[in-house]
């Protein structure tokens, strides 16, 4: 696959985000089709696998992950995140997202960094993690104080590379300051604007993005029209009943534009992503080998800017019902 760069990090253009094989994210998923999804990912190319200790109960996101690259740990970059994750009897501060259930808990206190980073090498089975973020920012933790805490871990080889998720320009500008930081992880997607000041902040700082939910949760594949059981998606107003089906009826237009270039519209919605910025890099996830593969295969999809225009102008008509976040 072709590759990209993340400040000095080279990486494939198209990573896998590993999060939809742990239970009560996605739905049904048992730890055999866990650990084949992400040997799948790996054989079809896609050797920057993104984790976090908050994934699943105990660890369970990266534990996974850690079995299904063992004997092949040379190929891969391992990326995971700490701060959600706070150990028992530690305290932690709201940190407000758009979810029903409206905050999570973040402790990224510096006492706490190494702690979690050795947990996470535990939970992996590796001696060192590639990209390491901090998950969510901690309300009450200025961000420089957590990032030389990182430094620290960069220094004595536990980590190669620090990244930061769901920050603001300010926060990454203030974080590189301390240390550099390879990548900021954020949601970026058809139906999820990235913030402006962020997108230029990381340019000038040569940041590299990576683009969490690049398919919307699976919206933007066009085939969510309803929601099992066990799924964590129940929480996000966009996937009311109600504002799913206005929202595929309003994303119609942009389904109908992959139609006619003869490519799927989670294919569509990657290789869009992917002509954004140079630097940007989509982590989907996936239980379906078939999906993973279809997906890996945007990554060689060119877009003329007349097309891009044509995306653009559908997408600027596609008005999301349910709130601004997910
Ligand atoms: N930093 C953060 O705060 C943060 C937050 C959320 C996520 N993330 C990262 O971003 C990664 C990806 O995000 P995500 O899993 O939330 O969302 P996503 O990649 O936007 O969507 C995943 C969903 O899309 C479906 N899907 C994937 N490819 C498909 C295809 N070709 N056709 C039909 N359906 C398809 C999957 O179902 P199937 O299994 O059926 O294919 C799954 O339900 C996560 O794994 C995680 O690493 C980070």
């Amino acid at each position: 696959m072709k590759t990209r760069t993340l400040g000095e990090l080279e990486v494939p253009a198209i990573g896998y985000g590993a999060m939809v094989l742990s239970p009560g994210i996605y739905g049904e998923v048992d730890d055999a089709r866990g650990e084949a999804a992400i040997k799948a990912a790996l054989d079809a190319g896609a050797t920057h696998v993104d984790t976090s200790d908050a994934y699943g109960p105990d660890g369970h996101n990266e534990r996974l992950v850690g079995r299904a690259i063992k004997g092949r740990r040379d190929e891969v970059v391992v990326a995971t995140k700490f701060g959600l994750a706070v150990p028992e009897g530690e305290p932690s501060r709201a940190h407000p997202v758009g979810y029903a259930f409206g905050e999570l808990h973040v402790n990224a206190e510096p006492r706490l960094v190494r702690r979690y980073a050795e947990r996470s090498l535990r939970n992996l089975g590796i001696d060192a993690i590639d990209l390491y973020y901090l998950h969510y920012p901690d309300p009450g933790v200025p961000i420089e104080d957590t990032v030389a805490a990182m430094a620290e871990l960069v220094r004595d080889g536990l980590v190669r590379h620090i990244g930061l998720s769901n920050v603001t320009a300010g926060q990454v500008r203030a974080a590189h300051a301390v240390h550099p930081v390879t990548a900021v992880q954020y949601e970026w997607s058809m139906w999820r604007p990235i913030d402006a000041e962020l997108l230029a902040a990381t340019r000038e700082l040569g940041v590299g993005i990576v683009a969490w939910s690049p398919l919307g949760n699976g919206f933007l594949t066009g085939t969510v029209t309803e929601l099992g059981v066990d799924d964590f998606r129940h929480n996000a107003p966009r996937f009311s009943a109600e504002n799913l089906t206005r929202n595929n009826d309003r994303y119609a237009p942009v389904k109908d534009l992959a139609a006619l270039l003869g490519i799927t519209p989670a294919q569509l919605a990657l290789a869009w992503l992917l002509h954004q910025d140079e630097h940007v890099v989509p982590i989907p996830g996936s239980r379906t080998p078939a999906h993973i593969e279809e997906n890996l295969a945007a990554a060689d999809i060119t877009l003329h800017p007349d097309t891009l225009a044509r995306i653009d102008e559908a997408l600027s008509r596609f008005e999301v019902s349910g709130g601004t976040l997910l």
